[in-house]
């Protein structure tokens, strides 16, 4: 299964990916978790992305394409990927397609979730995310088992960077003008299924797994 997850900042899109990973066994490939990863290291990507990163910009198309390229070509993705954060443009929808062609496979699904935009603000004042393991909970609705404490690797949980609230409405607009139009491009090729993102987190998966071909009882036992 090679899953692409679309949706707005704070629509969900990390929490599926992960129960979506785990339930299918392959990778989740989050491109905000590859870039955070660089700044925390402070490579020479992390310092060349950095600033864009927590003004709620995106990165250069070629910087995040030459990014995924070399990801997913890797043999843990030769069975599949859930892949979070990527396309971003229409020009990142092509060369991903491209890049998928010349090993010659393509996506299986494609899924948008829709969430209403004051509910987006809600949810980035109460998440909590993990850099080490890109795990993310929320003080209220996903809480860890131990408080502050990722539930896989014990580590401090902090608050993104770009999770305050100019910086999220920045990032919203910014979805508004570049990445809403990868959802109609999606849609007007008739490849996009279209979920509700406002219910449980498990109530969303079970909508997630419908919209994969994939039974919530079959998900259960995998
Ligand atoms: P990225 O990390 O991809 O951020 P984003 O797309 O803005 O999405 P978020 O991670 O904010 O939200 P999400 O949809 O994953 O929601 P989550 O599951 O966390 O990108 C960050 C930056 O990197 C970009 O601004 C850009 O600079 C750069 N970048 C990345 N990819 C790029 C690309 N392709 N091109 C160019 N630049 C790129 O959920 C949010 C909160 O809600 C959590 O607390 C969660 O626990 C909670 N929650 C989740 N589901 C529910 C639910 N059903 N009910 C209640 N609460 C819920």
């Amino acid at each position: 299964m090679r899953l692409v997850l679309m949706g707005p900042p704070g629509a969900g899109k990390g929490t599926q990916a992960q129960l979506a990973a785990e339930t299918l066994g392959v990778p989740k490939l989050s491109t905000g978790d590859m870039l955070r990863a660089e700044v925390k290291a402070e490579s020479d990507i992390g310092k060349e992305v950095a600033d864009c990163i927590n003004r709620g910009d995106l990165v250069s198309d070629e910087l995040i394409m030459s990014i995924l390229a070399k990801r997913i070509t890797k043999p843990d993705c030769k069975t599949g990927f859930v892949l979070d954060g990527l396309p971003r443009t229409v020009a990142q929808a092509q060369a991903l397609d491209k890049v998928l062609s010349s090993s010659d496979v393509s996506l299986d699904a494609i899924v948008n979730l829709k969430v209403a935009e004051e509910d987006l603000i809600k949810r980035f004042t109460g998440r909590r995310v993990a850099l080490g393991s890109g795990r993310t909970y929320h003080v209220e609705h996903n809480p860890p088992k131990v408080d502050g404490k990722c539930d896989e690797t014990g580590e401090d949980l902090v608050q993104r960077q770009d999770d305050k609230e100019d910086v999220v409405r920045h990032r919203l607009n910014v979805y508004r003008e570049q990445t809403a139009p990868v959802v109609e491009f999606y849609r007007n090729q008739g490849r996009l299924k279209e979920i509700d993102g406002m219910g449980s987190v498990d109530e969303v998966f079970a909508d997630l797994c419908t919209a994969m071909g994939i039974t919530t009882a079959s998900a259960q036992q995998a």
